[in-house]
């Protein structure tokens, strides 16, 4: 059976990853410092899937506790690094916190990797590396903006790192997933997104507005030059995401991979205002959602959509889940989880 490390995966999306690889039957060791997840979330996969992974507590910005975990497990196929802090607005409060977890943790497992004698490498990237793209939907091929903030400047120079480390490494493959608006949960709702305080992310703010921990939604501003006024964006559910992720990882084991280091787009393809979400959750949820229009928000790009056709050619994958679905299950573990 096939090790893969997956760090960060007691969080939101490293969980269902996790759960989709078990499913597939991979083995799967998980490193998490339980920073924003919780211990909890492996009693959720165990749920779901009937085997608990195994897990190691470790803070990989410690070098030497990453080249012990290497040590130990030498046997490790492949890595999903998912571990990495993801607040656009803490990044900008605290750029030294986010280049040392976000870029200083990669540099330690790719130096690990280096002395495997074969590695694969899938990174949690983002299509915040495109900024306001010029032309809609986004194409991988689309220019890399300067990022608008430290966080996404983080994926930026990630992404560049990886690459050219499998320049100077044969032994190693590597495939940046770039993902559009991650939603949703599972649909046993055993497992789902736990955001640490007050949400910044438009779907968690909704659920917890309607389960009454927030007021009110503040839409922030509808007069972008969209067809309702409000911003554009490609939601995904997290379980078609996840299932991309084991995608990859095969094409890496496979050795199918056209070169030793891609990029792909993953999201649905279509763009939904922040209206259409608000009507989606209403639809599916039978609740009326108390929010008002407020100010933009700075750092807001108008719309952002990808294009899926590398992803359909070359990995074989595209989303099956609506948004309807991935609204429905946001809706239905939120309520799971304070108890209504
Ligand atoms: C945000 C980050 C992005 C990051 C992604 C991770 C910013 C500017 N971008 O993407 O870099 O990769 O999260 O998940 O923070 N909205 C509201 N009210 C809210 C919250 C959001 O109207 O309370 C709107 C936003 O203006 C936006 C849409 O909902 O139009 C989606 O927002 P959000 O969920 O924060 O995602 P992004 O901004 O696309």
């Amino acid at each position: 059976m096939n090790k893969i490390l997956v760090t960060g995966g007691l969080g939101f999306i490293g969980s269902h990853t996790v759960v989709e690889l078990q499913n597939e039957g991979f083995e799967v060791v998980i490193i998490d410092d339980l920073s924003n997840s919780s211990e909890k979330v492996l009693d959720g996969i165990t749920a779901i899937t009937g085997k608990k992974p195994v897990f190691e507590k470790l803070d990989l910005k410690e070098k030497s506790a990453v080249e012990a975990f290497f040590t130990k497990h030498n046997d490790v196929k492949g890595v999903i690094h998912f571990a990495a802090n993801k607040a656009v607005g803490e990044s900008v409060k605290e750029p030294l916190m986010y280049y040392e977890n976000n870029v200083g943790a990669l540099v330690y497992i790719l130096k690990e990797l280096k002395k495997l004698p074969a590695a694969n490498f899938i990174f949690s990237s983002s299509c915040t590396v495109y900024g306001q793209a010029d032309k809609l939907p986004i194409t991988e091929n689309a220019e890399v903006k300067q990022a608008e903030s430290p966080y996404g400047n983080t994926k930026q120079i990630g992404e560049e790192i990886i690459q050219d480390t499998c320049n100077a490494v044969p032994s190693l493959k590597a495939i940046a997933l770039r993902y559009f608006n991650p939603i949703g949960a599972h649909e046993s709702a055993n497992i789902g997104e736990l955001p640490l305080g007050v949400p910044q992310n438009l779907v968690p703010f909704i659920t917890q507005t309607a389960v009454g921990l927030r007021e009110q939604l503040s839409v922030f501003g509808d007069d972008y030059p969209t067809p309702d006024g409000t911003c554009i964006r490609d939601y995904i559910h997290v379980v078609d995401l996840a299932k991309a992720h084991v995608v990859a990882l095969q094409r890496l084991l496979d050795g199918s991979n056209k070169s030793q280091y891609e990029t792909f787009n993953l999201g649905t393809g279509k763009g939904s205002s922040v209206l259409e979400v608000v009507k989606s959750f209403e639809k599916v949820s039978g609740e009326k959602l108390n929010y008002k229009i407020v100010d933009r928000r700075a750092g807001d790009v108008i719309s952002a959509y990808a294009d899926t056709m590398k992803a359909k050619n070359e990995l074989g994958w595209e989303t099956k889940l609506s948004l309807d679905e991935a609204m429905a299950s946001a809706w239905k573990w939120e309520k799971k989880v304070r108890g209504k």
